[in-house]
């Protein structure tokens, strides 16, 4: 506790309560300038922008002639009442660089959490204008992350959510769950890729019978995991055979690609994550999306919504109940236009897969084939993890009092990188990891200077925990 004759250094309630701690205090490209403690870490190359936010870097000149022909010519509305053109021709960019038919309209809030919630009301709503109000059940993953707000944190489980379960929605009769895909670890040695996924789909398609699947709303999965599981890619045919579930039962398929998504791993130089394992006719029918969508400059996620569902509501009320103050924000819209089109023009998108995929099959090499801490590099296009073990053999977890994830983060940051550390699940269901996801500009160099970066942190770490007697 600060005694009370100690001055206050901290005035903002997140992360340490009583010191400001780490502060980034400057930005230009893929590096960036971070302060702690009073000490100025400069030119940290960074490998995570923030939480998978970046996709254009630091202070691009071409973003503040964007930023400020925006500021001129925007004018706020409530746009539930009063909309405007920028959502409108952003909504359109969105859907027309999409697969053909995936998506045929677009909300714009200001946060991933807040598009989950957005989407939950609209799952709600969809089924009403059909007359089906008992489809109300909600089917999310064990081991996964959909925001911070209540509503998103009621799809989401992890041990961090656990203390808020009192306020959280019925896991019983409202947010069901069911087991991650997560191959690493619960993939059967005996099993193949494809028999591990006939497995998941069929105990899912058991517990849509079980519950009544006329109470089944909707299906909602990270296409990509981030932060609970650490990019651990669905296993073959595992998105394909939730797409025909939903067919089969009439439920909605809704994606979360808030972190994953929007080029951060597209294979075509486009959009959207799922591109990766559906074909434009599996498109989901929701899918969230935040992040890179206005590379950190303004605050922006989105709701995309498929022709279903917006059939249904046209052919319904053919109006969406209230809105948020901020929504379809027309600042915020056209700084994410000009964003996204300058992304386009300069094949950022395609950049970043073939670069991200050239850092994780490096460090793939490297770490799995040396003596050091790291059990599993995964990944695809510009978002990778590595996942650390005490034991490469039997993929045993470090105690969770030896917090390597975030150790590891504070290492690179001292080696002059900055990554994403978490933490292990203490139930041994998913160990420490460290996430990376540059922005989408980096070029071979950069890469290299990464790569040696976090190699060298994996050696400082193993080495320290070696002497520690941990591994
Ligand atoms: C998959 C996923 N969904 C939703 C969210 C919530 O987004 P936000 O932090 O912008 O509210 C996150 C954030 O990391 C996320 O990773």
């Amino acid at each position: 506790m600060t005694a009370a004759t100690e001055p206050q250094t901290s005035y903002v309630f997140q992360g340490t309560v009583d010191k400001p701690g780490l502060q980034v205090v400057g930005g230009k490209s893929v590096y960036i300038d971070v302060e702690k403690d009073g000490v100025v870490h400069k030119n940290v190359i960074d490998a995570m922008t923030g939480a998978a936010v970046g996709a254009l870097g630091s202070a691009d000149e071409d973003v503040f002639k964007i930023i400020n022909e925006a500021a001129r010519e925007s004018t706020y509305s409530f746009c539930p009442l009063i909309s405007n053109k920028s959502s409108e021709a952003l909504s359109k960019f969105y859907i027309e660089n999409s697969p053909e038919g995936a998506f045929s309209s677009a909300l714009w809030l200001t946060s991933g959490s807040e598009s989950n919630e957005n989407a939950l009301r609209i799952v709600r709503q969809y089924y009403l204008e059909r007359g089906l109000p008992e489809k109300v059940k909600l089917i999310s993953r064990e081991s996964s992350y959909h925001g911070f707000t209540l509503g998103a944190q009621s799809i989401s489980w992890n041990p961090r959510i656990e203390p808020f379960t009192p306020y959280l929605m019925d896991r019983k009769s409202v947010c069901l769950k069911m087991p991650p895909a997560y191959t690493y670890r619960f993939k059967e040695k005996a099993e193949t890729e494809e028999q591990y996924t006939e497995r998941l789909l069929g105990a899912l398609e058991q517990q849509i019978i079980e519950n009544g699947a006329g109470t089944i709303a909707a299906i909602i999965v990270e296409t990509l995991p981030g932060s609970t599981l650490g990019t651990t890619p669905p296993p073959k045919g595992y998105l394909k055979g939730i797409r025909a579930l939903c067919n089969e039962y009439d439920i909605i398929f809704y994606l979360d690609e808030v972190m994953c998504g929007t080029g951060r791993c597209n294979p075509n130089g486009k959009l959207n994550c799922w591109e990766n394992y559906l074909d434009a006719s599996e498109a989901p029918d929701i899918q969230t999306i935040g992040k890179t969508i206005g590379s950190g400059y303004v605050t922006l996620a989105g709701v995309l919504i498929g022709p279903k569902i917006r059939n249904a509501f046209v052919n319904g009320s053919n109006s969406v109940f209230g809105g948020n103050t901020y929504s379809g924000h027309a600042f915020n819209c056209a700084v994410a236009l000009g964003i996204q089109k300058k992304i386009l023009k300069e094949n950022l998108t395609a950049n970043i897969f073939k670069m991200g995929n050239l850092l994780g099959a490096k460090l793939k090499e490297r770490l799995l084939s040396a003596d050091n801490i790291a059990g599993d590099v995964r990944g695809v296009g510009g978002f990778w993890s590595i996942e650390f073990v005490k034991d490469r053999a039997t993929k045993q977890i470090f105690d969770a009092d030896l917090n390597v994830g975030p150790r590891f983060k504070q290492l690179c940051l001292e080696n002059g990188v900055n990554v994403m550390g978490m933490p292990a699940f203490a139930d041994g269901s998913c160990g420490d990891h460290a996430l990376v996801a540059p922005a989408f500009i980096v070029t071979e160099d950069h890469i290299e200077e990464i790569y040696e970066k976090i190699v060298k942190s994996v050696d400082d770490l193993t080495s320290i925990l070696k002497q520690e007697g941990a591994f």
